[in-house]
């Protein structure tokens, strides 16, 4: 599909959740054994972009025919005021908005120039080669740190050997930044963890399956300072081998850590679209729209 509907209505044949009824036990996916040597990152690099994106709660229409790039290898991050659509977008990108009761989208987001609404891919497939951090740290509490890192496997329907499973479970914690902290205490909860610590394990478990892309929503928003540090480090290790898109509010941690900026905006009567997005450095430093200008500069938002 090239463009939102002429009337402005969903288009049909397009992902809804009720023509996708996701059925949980058809939505897992077995994939074969991680090649040796594979690790999470491991890859070529994947780009993913979005044409004409606009979505729909119902008949609320929350965004308009967004369209943008986010490079391979690069930090995209979204910035704009609550209730513009980030996270709508976000969830729309890896396909998890369908899930939601009412909801419809329009227009493409490709991945490696590849459709993930294209009719027969499935949702699983796409949640794994794009996974998904959260605001707030969601391990599971009483799952041992390593069994944490590992579930993401056994979500995904990837089997691998035990000696496998160790490995991708150290390597994906230290891509993660997080390995000299907990290696002696593996066994121990997850829940026991600090918040940075425990962010720093969704990243890992995120990680273990391999994900071409990574989606942050807000990923430091609970989390102290020196702890966001922490994952904005991790954020730049991880910069180069795979694909990162973060929802942010904080302006000076989309400074820091993204090459590539979008800036969102809806008002009380209008959908939320990309008023503006490009390098960096640009956005911040000479942004071309007033209002651009405006949200960067702290005068609203
Ligand atoms: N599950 C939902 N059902 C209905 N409306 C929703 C839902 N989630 C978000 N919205 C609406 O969509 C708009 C965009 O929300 P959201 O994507 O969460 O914005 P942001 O992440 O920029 O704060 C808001 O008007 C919000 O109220
Ligand atoms: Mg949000």
């Amino acid at each position: 599909m090239t463009d939102a509907p002429m009337t402005d209505t969903p288009m049909t044949g397009v992902a809804t959740a009720d023509a996708l009824a996701i059925d949980p036990a058809a939505d897992t996916l077995t994939l074969p054994p991680l090649p040796p040597g594979a690790h999470p990152g491991g890859g070529p690099l994947a780009g993913l972009e979005t044409r004409d994106v606009s979505a729909w709660f119902g008949t609320h229409k929350v965004l308009e025919r967004v369209s943008l790039a986010m490079p391979a290898g690069e930090v995209t991050a979204l910035i704009g005021p609550s209730g513009c659509g980030k996270s709508t977008y976000l969830r729309i990108l890896n396909r998890m908005h369908e899930m939601v009761r009412g909801a419809a989208l329009a227009g493409e987001v490709l991945l490696e120039g590849d459709d993930v609404y294209r009719p027969g891919r499935r949702p699983a497939e796409v949640r794994r080669r794009i996974g998904m951090v959260f605001q707030r740290p969601n391990p599971f509490p009483a799952m041992s740190i390593q069994d944490n890192v590992a579930s993401g496997l056994k979500l995904a329907g990837i089997k691998v050997s035990k000696d496998e499973r160790q490995d991708l479970v150290e390597t994906s914690l230290r891509r993660a930044g997080l390995w000299d902290e907990v290696h002696t205490r593996l066994h121990t909860p997850g829940g026991a963890l600090s918040g940075g610590q425990q962010q720093r394990l969704c990243i890992a478990r995120s990680l273990a399956v391999s994900p071409d892309i990574l989606l942050m929503d807000e990923p430091c928003s609970a989390l102290d300072p020196t702890s966001t540090r922490r994952v904005e480090e991790t954020i730049a290790e991880l910069r180069g081998r795979l694909t990162i898109v973060i929802v942010t509010h904080n302006m000076q941690q989309a400074q820091r850590v993204s090459q590539t900026c979008a800036f969102f905006l809806a008002t009380h009567d209008t959908p939320g679209r990309i008023v503006e997005a490009g390098p960096t450095a640009q956005i911040f430093g000479s942004p071309r729209d007033q209002r651009t200008s405006d949200y960067v500069n702290g005068r609203f938002g």
